[in-house]
């Protein structure tokens, strides 16, 4: 039986081809990079796309890849019509789709948080940033694609930004609520969990990479880069985590009646004062499940299907990671995050779509790549392509991860050169500094 996967990004690209290991997967839209079958030297199970809406699939499995469609209510539709859903009901979406609802939850079932407050008018919300130390968190309400979220480093650029969300200048009606919060320091972890309306099951940690700059300077992005495991996390600490952050969370979703199947994504501040929710996604992170899954040991399908039938108590204990550390470099459009250029032709990619140089280890995930008439690719959107790599340590998966996108051009590219390198102790950099060739910052 077909599985279904449902989006067109890089974090649907790794799920085809993770739950293509063990059944054929459509993906729906999907993108040109994805189609793959046995021969290519891909996953055993064949990868398709179909430009056909999910509900008029005959699959009998899904699993829903980005927010939006979450968020309005897909995974409702997909259930009442029979089918086995990976993802949650617009209800439980909301923990994603409104962060004043989220805060609000979280408040509720005793998680910590940063102190905050939820506005729809300029004054109040005026007065409630001058009672907070700085630095200045303003969130939009609604989703943003990642870059709803200002860090002022002053009082004046906090209150600029509030001015521009709540006007609707900014993000439109996605920002005339805002969640301004105090401003926390630590390091980021992305912790993934498998929810089956009951039981969690964690996933590997990762840490994700959220500004445009190396340093973490410039604005907030979708995800730069990431790498899993998160060596100051480990298997102790995510129980903690899960802990603190996850199992309040669940039983108060259960009390509200929200019967929540899928994944549940904490991102995590560990600051000096233990470790604080920032927020909930409601799905995988992107490009966290492009470091995440590579590495996963258990059968993807058997695993999906039991969060889908609420009996993960069945197959939890054997959630298993291999330990090979992999790392994700994000290659991005000209313009990024703002307003990104479109329509370059891509260099270094073979026909199937992964790298014409090959480097061990690696996979290329498309986000936004488009095939013009003569086969190749072009870029189509601000983050184009996660390049991939698993190692036997941290930085040699660095080192292939940037040895293979230094072999992948194009006009305007844009790249980190720090991603996981703090955590590698640096190993790898000799890789990130021959990618920096092909780049243009
Ligand atoms: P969010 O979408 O809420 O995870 O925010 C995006 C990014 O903004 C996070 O990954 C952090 O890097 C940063 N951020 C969010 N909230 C805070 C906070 N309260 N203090 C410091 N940084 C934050
Ligand atoms: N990488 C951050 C996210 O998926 O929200």
């Amino acid at each position: 039986m077909t599985v279904c996967v449902v989006g067109s990004g890089g974090r649907e690209h790794a799920l085809a081809r993770v739950l293509a290991r063990s059944d054929d997967v459509v993906v729906a839209p999907g993108n040109p990079g994805m189609p793959s079958s046995p021969g290519d030297g891909g996953p055993a199970h064949p990868i398709r796309t179909t430009p056909a809406p999910p509900e008029a699939l005959e699959a009998d499995r899904f699993v829903i890849g980005p927010e939006a469609p979450l968020v309005d209510g897909l995974a409702d539709r997909l259930r009442a019509a029979g089918r086995r859903v990976v993802g949650p009901g617009a209800e439980g979406a909301r923990l994603e789709g409104s962060k004043a609802f989220m805060k609000e939850v979280l408040a509720e079932s005793g998680v910590p948080t940063a102190r905050f407050g939820t506005f729809d008018r300029l004054e109040p919300a005026r007065e409630f940033l001058r009672t907070l130390p700085g630095p200045w968190v303003v969130k939009t309400d609604g989703l943003a694609a990642g870059k709803g979220v200002t860090v002022a480093g002053t009082i004046e650029e906090a209150e600029a930004d509030l001015a521009a969300k709540l006007s609707g200048a900014a993000f439109g009606d996605a920002g005339r609520r805002v969640v301004v919060e105090e401003g926390l320091a630590g390091p980021e972890c992305s912790l993934l969990v498998l929810c089956d309306g009951r039981r969690v099951a964690p996933l590997a940690p990762a840490q994700d990479f959220k500004r445009v700059g190396d340093g973490d300077t410039g604005p907030n992005t979708g995800g730069m880069g990431a790498y899993s495991p998160v060596p100051d996390v480990d298997a102790g600490l995510v129980d903690e985590l899960v802990e603190t952050a996850v199992t309040p969370l669940v039983a108060t979703l259960r009390r509200r009646g929200i019967d929540y199947r899928g994944v549940l994504y904490a991102g995590l501040m560990l600051t000096g004062d233990g470790a604080k929710v920032l927020e909930y996604n409601v799905r995988f992170g992107d490009p966290e499940a492009q470091v995440v899954l590579p590495r996963l040991a258990s059968d993807p399908v058997e695993l999906l299907v039991a969060v889908a039938e609420g009996r993960l108590g069945s197959v939890a204990d054997r959630v298993r990671f291999a330990p090979d550390p992999a790392v994700c470099v994000v290659l991005a459009a000209a313009g990024y995050p703002g307003s990104p250029r479109t329509g370059d032709p891509i260099g270094g990619l073979a026909p199937d779509g992964q790298p014409a140089t090959a480097v061990p280890g690696v996979t290329v995930y498309h986000a936004a790549t488009r095939r013009s008439g003569d086969g190749r690719f072009t870029t189509d959107g601000g983050r184009v392509l996660g390049v991939s790599a698993l190692g036997p340590d941290l930085g040699e998966a660095r080192r292939r991860a940037y040895r293979a996108s230094g072999s992948i051009t194009w006009e305007g590219r844009q790249l980190r050169l720090d991603i996981a390198e703090a955590a590698a102790g640096g190993a790898g950099s000799g890789g990130a500094t021959a990618a920096r060739s092909g780049a243009t910052r």
